[in-house]
């Protein structure tokens, strides 16, 4: 039976993260400065496991999910990433991934062969100087490019995510139009989000998705596209000239919250109602406890005292908070 929450809203989206650690440094999300050799990541046994994940996933499911997104940190660095897939392909839901792409020439048609409907991919450049100096790792484009083209092969849906911030890309704003537009990539922009605590996070660095799409809209002309769903998080623009659609997602200027569907469950099984919240719900003690009959009653409970509207009440006070970080949480 679906649940609602204290806002009337239903529990449609899970984004599982598998991981918190990466093998990229964003600046935006996981700055060398703090996430160098001294940070302790999770240790291999406070992960869940892939059948742990596998019974809240069937749970959440059993509650109203119908879409799960494997997320992390990078989702490809957890070793067996296709047996997971495997087996929540079992679950009546439109299974997708989020990555940055590195190991996806290698592992594109595994992925696909295990169950993944689709994929989506995180390219912030095209110009490799300034995508290098936001991985932080020297990792090129031509690389993320590769994997965009094995996910294709291997007859997977792709969207590209790129974060703007101003003064660093977001001149790449039109460069990435241009060389998405008119293939069957779909490119959605994200407003660089007051995450975390570590990433720094000032309102001046936001470019708002309103100037973003004037800058797309000066070079290609574009045009509002109706929601496909309530909750949908980019607002869609599609190309006059009918070569093809983006998507914005404007998280800190136009917050959605009064349509937000989704959950996150940590690497480590806590499960949080908010990008934004403080702190989650252990489901990792209740798998590893007697009780563990009760998953589905337990999501049910913390979803309908649900009362998460962050982005709604957001200030600059607010942005220092010491919230989780997305790495950990999942993005
Ligand atoms: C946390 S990552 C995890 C998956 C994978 N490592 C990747 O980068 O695609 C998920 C998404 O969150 C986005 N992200 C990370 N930090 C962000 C921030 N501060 N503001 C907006 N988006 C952010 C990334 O660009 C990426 O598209
Ligand atoms: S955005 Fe993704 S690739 Fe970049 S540091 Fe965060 S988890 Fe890693």
């Amino acid at each position: 039976m679906p649940v609602l929450d204290a806002f009337g809203r239903p529990l449609r989206d899970l984004r599982i993260s598998v991981t918190d650690r990466c093998n990229f440094r964003c600046t935006y999300c996981m700055p060398k400065s703090v996430f160098g050799k001294d940070y302790r990541f999770l240790d291999k046994k406070e992960l869940l496991t892939f059948e742990e994940i596998t019974r809240v996933a069937a749970a959440a499911v059993e509650v109203g999910v119908s879409k799960l997104r494997l997320t992390g940190g990078e989702p490809l660095l957890r070793v067996g990433i296709e047996d997971l897939i495997a087996m929540l392909s079992d679950l009546p839901v439109d299974l997708t991934l989020t990555t940055n792409a590195s190991a996806l020439p290698k592992k594109a048609q595994a992925l696909k062969d295990a169950g993944l409907n689709r994929i989506t991919v995180s390219l912030d450049s095209l110009d490799d100087e300034i995508f290098k100096a936001m991985n932080d790792i020297d990792f090129p484009v031509s690389r993320v490019l590769e994997g965009i083209e094995a996910a294709q092969a291997a007859g997977m849906p792709v969207k590209v995510n790129c974060v703007v911030k101003r003064g660093v890309n977001e001149h790449q704003v039109v460069e990435l139009a241009r060389h998405f537009r008119g293939s069957d990539v779909i490119l959605r922009y994200i407003e660089f989000m007051d995450v975390g605590a570590t990433n720094g996070w000032r309102m001046d660095d936001v470019v708002p998705a309103a100037e973003i799409v004037e800058m797309l809209d000066r070079e290609f002309a574009v045009e509002p596209v109706d929601p496909l769903y309530r909750g949908e998080v980019a607002k869609r623009w599609r190309y006059r000239d009918g070569s093809g659609e983006v998507g914005v997602i404007a998280s800190v200027t136009q917050p959605f919250c009064g349509d937000c569907t989704r959950s996150r469950l940590s690497a480590e099984g806590k499960l949080y109602t908010c990008l934004f919240a403080v702190r989650g719900h252990d489901l990792r003690a209740l798998l590893r406890s007697d009780a563990s009959d009760d998953l589905e009653g337990t999501i049910r409970a913390v979803w309908t005292r649900r009362a998460d509207r962050y982005s709604e009440l957001r200030t600059a006070d607010t942005s220092s908070l010491r919230k989780v970080e997305m790495s950990y949480i999942g993005g």
